[in-house]
């Protein structure tokens, strides 16, 4: 059985890449997966965590079971909802799991049925099927506040400054897509809350260390996990991963070398990697 290290912790994933679109059918994007969170995820619930999966893009992967799933498009987007997931603001996280049902019954909210994360201002709704309900802003001790924030997406650098509204039409020979910086939503959940466990995921092909201990640093983080991305037999698409673990330098550990295994292998070595660090 799999130790509960992180028993009662509220983990946050960013997963998967940003979606940035360029009119209403096209979008610039790249080639992530999802499946390194995904795998995350799941170990997490199975080390005992309550876990939101905050997914970006096209994820076509199934959710993991016992985990929170909220879909985004861009990464504005993503550094939004991961902002009020950690916050513990976010309206997917007004409803309590089914087994704290009884225990909150003194409160007033009405879970009789299903989260409709799609609205969220605070207003009497007609929902589909005809009822009304209310959802009550969360008292600010019962917040579910988050204790560890896990970013494995692969953010798109840059968007569109402005989406056209309208479909581009080919008329001319050649065109220039203007286009603006997106946020660190690593760095900008980490530098925001300096209590958080904050994990982050880099992807390098040379001075793999040198980067990484320059972002554990630049982006205060507390574990940054690494792959060579310049090995074809690993990463992105591919089921298998090795990775190269750096502490912050407030642990005792250097850093850990993970084999090349499966995702889900890796996930769990990184999990226990996350639980024993945080015991520290
Ligand atoms: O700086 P770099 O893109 O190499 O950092 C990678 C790490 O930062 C990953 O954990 C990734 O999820 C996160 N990141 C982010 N927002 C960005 C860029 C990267 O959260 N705009």
């Amino acid at each position: 059985t799999t130790p509960q290290l992180l028993a009662g912790k509220r983990v946050v994933i960013t997963a998967g890449p940003t979606v940035e679109a360029i009119d209403p059918v096209r979008y610039l994007s790249n080639h992530s997966s999802g499946k390194m969170g995904f795998a995350l995820a799941r170990a997490c619930v199975a080390a005992g965590a309550e876990v939101v999966l905050i997914a970006g893009g096209k994820v076509g992967l199934p959710t993991p079971t016992g985990v929170t799933r909220i879909d985004v498009l861009s990464a504005e987007e993503m550094l939004l909802t991961a902002q009020q997931c950690v916050a513990g603001t976010h309206t997917a996280l007004q409803y309590m799991p089914e087994e704290e049902h009884e225990h909150h019954s003194e409160h007033s909210h009405d879970h009789s049925h299903e989260p409709h994360d799609d609205c969220g201002c605070g207003e009497t709704h007609e929902h589909e099927g005809g009822h009304t309900h209310m959802h009550d802003p969360i008292p600010d001790d019962e917040l579910r506040v988050a204790d560890i924030f896990i970013a494995t997406a692969a953010v798109a650098d840059y968007r569109t400054r402005d989406a056209a509204p309208q479909k581009i039409k080919k008329t001319q020979e050649s065109m220039t897509l203007d286009l603006v910086k997106n946020p660190d939503i690593l760095a900008t959940i980490s530098l925001a809350h300096p209590e958080l466990f904050v994990v982050g995921f880099a992807a390098e092909t040379q001075d793999v260390e040198r980067y990484a201990r320059g972002k554990l640093v630049s982006k205060d983080l507390d574990l940054i996990a690494c792959n060579d991305v310049s090995r074809a037999d690993i990463g992105f698409a591919s089921d298998d991963n090795a990775m190269q673990v750096f502490f912050s330098e407030r642990y005792e550990h250097d850093s850990v070398t993970l084999e090349k295994a499966s995702k889900d292998k890796i996930a769990e070595q990184l999990t226990r990697i996350i639980g024993e660090t945080l015991w520290q």
